[in-house]
């Protein structure tokens, strides 16, 4: 901590050389090896962080149905208290490869209620239209109920079929490689196949960004839909099915990809006239969903490590130089607070966390890649980007055996490692992940607990410590059409319905955690308690009740919440109380409550009880 302190004052306070280092004022060793402890403790904070926003039994879940994500618990200002497709399925994929890597089971089971879930909501009609001619889904979000959202907003987002083509994808290689083929094929299969057709028919129509606000192509949904149309044929094989509409029309996708090329950095919204400079994280968002570990530093698929994305990296970064207080006296070269793009103006326009985090990730998958390659080539386009790092870098190739190569490869590892310090920076002592950080303090921002910001810290994790993501073929999806054509392929579509998943061996969890919601109207200087029959609750001692959270209280949906980590089986008795200002105790009408703690691979539990 310290340390850390120490060097950030340091840079800040411009101790930089001619050539635009800064210096760092603790030896890099040990300054990684203080991040290192940190990213361990934050990791397990953010994988808490997703999973207490997804529904039904999540700790901060309530009111959201099983499957569903929570965008984030905030209900005012902002209030995200809705299940978005792209969100839930960014969250997913990073479940996915968590489930894959460390085969907990009640990660799976969170996975199928996820899944089970997708195939209900693929039927809702809702603003966007219905699934007869796909177009119903590209609707962003939905009630946490699973119903559809009506009021006005920036629909279609051409992002989320895609995207949950991508995370089911994932976990259908999973099912074919463990011997459960006929789930992959009756279960997974169906949705997948009705969000490709959906990319397939629709790629060539403007839609809204993944921030919402523009109306017309974005590189992120571009790439996401490439990558879905190439691994979706490559299923489709692989569970006895064919997908021509993704044959026909995923070169053609790519071609498009290219258009967003500016010659030095990606244009990130094309097709319509924003006004801005283009210069938008939406490209390394893009590029980090399309790594592909087996592919090479390609720019046509704008790998992360592909001259292109590099080139990219040091342009968006360097456009939040300035606009960021936070940003202040640090040096090219250095890593910065990252936003969306420089010109926003949401809640004033501030960096945010899953931004920052994925300035980082790219450079982790640049870096895995660059070692896979055994060389690093240096061309006219990244030279500018290697030199902000390696002010002596000059184009070439640099094969492994050299040592510039080392050099190049060291300078890259402590500059992405330099934007994981300044989420570490801005990151509260709780852990808690909000949506942004604020570009003059430095303090959290806008939506507290995003799902989103905790599952690019999953990723970002999984990506400094080479834990890969499965091929999606880029490597052989890459060879880019003579001649762009606008192009449709017609889709056909129909309600998945078959959800009866296999049982899975699993293992049966030895401790629950249960949350209590209760819905007690309070007024100022009182507060509600759980207490009950077992020693958590403080064995019928008020003194020793658990204190619930008032939080996310509103005057409609007046909810105190809490959550107490109970073995499987136990049963108890509980009723909650009333603590006024004065300390006086308000017990709840009788009778006692009760409640068997469920004996089964699930980790969390939720109760649903109103004051009486
Ligand atoms: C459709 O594709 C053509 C050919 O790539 C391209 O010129 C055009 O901008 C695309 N339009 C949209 C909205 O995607
Ligand atoms: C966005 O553009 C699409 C055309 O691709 C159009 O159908 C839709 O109505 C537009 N949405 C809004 C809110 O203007
Ligand atoms: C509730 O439980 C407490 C503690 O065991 C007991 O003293 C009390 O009589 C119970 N209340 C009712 C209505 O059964």
């Amino acid at each position: 901590m310290i340390s850390r302190n120490i060097f950030t004052r340091l840079c800040a306070l411009a101790l930089v050389l001619p050539l635009g280092q800064c210096i760092p004022a603790t030896p890099p060793v040990q300054k990684r090896a203080a991040l290192d402890t940190w990213i361990a403790n934050e990791n397990s904070i953010a994988l808490s962080g997703v999973l207490a926003n997804i529904g039904s039994t999540g700790a901060k879940s309530y009111g959201a149905s099983s499957g569903l994500v929570l965008a984030s618990p905030s209900k005012v200002n902002p209030n995200y208290f809705y299940t978005w497709t792209r969100d839930s399925a960014l969250v997913f994929k990073a479940l996915v490869d968590q489930f894959i890597t460390t085969q907990e089971s009640y990660l799976q089971l969170e996975i199928n209620d996820y899944i089970s879930a997708q195939a209900k909501l693929q039927t809702v009609s809702n603003p966007s239209g219905s699934l007869s001619n796909g177009a119903g889904l590209a609707e962003p979000k939905y009630m946490p109920d699973g119903t559809a959202f009506t009021g006005d907003w920036g629909r279609p987002q051409r992002d989320g079929p895609a995207l949950r083509a991508t995370a089911l994808i994932a976990y259908g290689r999973w099912l074919l490689s463990n011997g459960y083929g006929s789930a992959a094929a009756n279960i997974v299969w169906p949705i997948v196949k009705n969000d490709l057709e959906y990319v397939a028919q629709y790629w060539n129509q403007t839609g809204f960004d993944l921030w919402e606000e523009v109306n017309g192509s974005s590189f992120f949904t571009t790439a996401v839909q490439h990558r879905a149309l190439v691994e979706g044929s490559a299923f489709a094989a692989s569970v006895g099915k064919s997908c021509p509409n993704c044959d026909s029309q995923a070169p053609q996708t790519l071609c498009f990809l290219q258009r967003y090329w500016s010659g030095s950095y990606i244009i990130s919204n094309i097709n319509v006239n924003t006004g801005r400079s283009g210069k938008d994280a939406n490209s390394i968002l893009g590029s980090i969903h399309t790594f592909d570990p087996n592919a090479g530093c390609d720019d046509s698929t704008f790998q992360p490590c592909s001259p292109r994305m590099l080139a990219n990296h040091r342009v968006v970064t360097d456009s939040f130089r300035l606009v960021y207080g936070v940003n202040n006296g640090i040096s090219q070269g250095s890593a910065v607070a990252v936003g969306r793009y420089p010109e926003d103006v949401y809640f004033n326009g501030n960096p945010w966390y899953l931004c920052t985090l994925s300035a980082a990730e790219q450079l982790y998958s640049a870096l895995y890649q660059i070692n896979k390659v055994g060389s690093i080539s240096i061309t006219s386009t990244s030279l500018a980007f290697w030199q902000a790092i390696y002010p002596s870098a000059a184009t070439g190739t640099f094969s492994s055996s050299s040592s510039t190569f080392t050099s190049l490869t060291s300078a890259l590892r402590t500059y992405a490692d330099g934007y994981v310090a300044i989420v570490q920076k801005y990151t509260p002592s709780s852990g808690g992940l909000a949506e942004q950080f604020d570009k003059s303090s430095g303090g959290p921002l806008s939506a507290v607990d995003l799902t989103w910001s905790y599952a690019s810290f999953l990723t970002m994790t999984a990506a400094r410590n080479n834990v890969l993501p499965a091929s999606w073929g880029a490597g052989s999806a890459n060879q880019v059409p003579g001649v762009c054509a606008a192009s449709s392929a017609t889709g056909s579509y129909s309600p998945a319905t078959n959800t009866n998943w296999p049982n899975f061996p699993c293992t049966t969890a030895s401790t629950v955690f249960v949350t209590f919601n209760v819905l007690a109207t309070t007024s100022l200087g009182q507060n509600i308690y759980v207490v009950g029959s077992v020693a958590a609750l403080g064995s019928w001692d008020t003194t020793k009740a658990v204190k619930l959270d008032a939080g996310r209280y509103t005057d409609s949906v007046p909810l105190w919440y809490g959550t107490v980590n109970l073995a499987a089986g136990t049963v108890l008795q509980y009723k909650y109380i009333r603590k006024e200002a004065d300390g006086r105790v308000v017990w709840e009408s009788d009778p006692n409550r009760s409640y068997s703690v469920p004996t089964s691979c699930r980790r969390s539990a939720a109760i649903g009880d109103s004051w009486r």
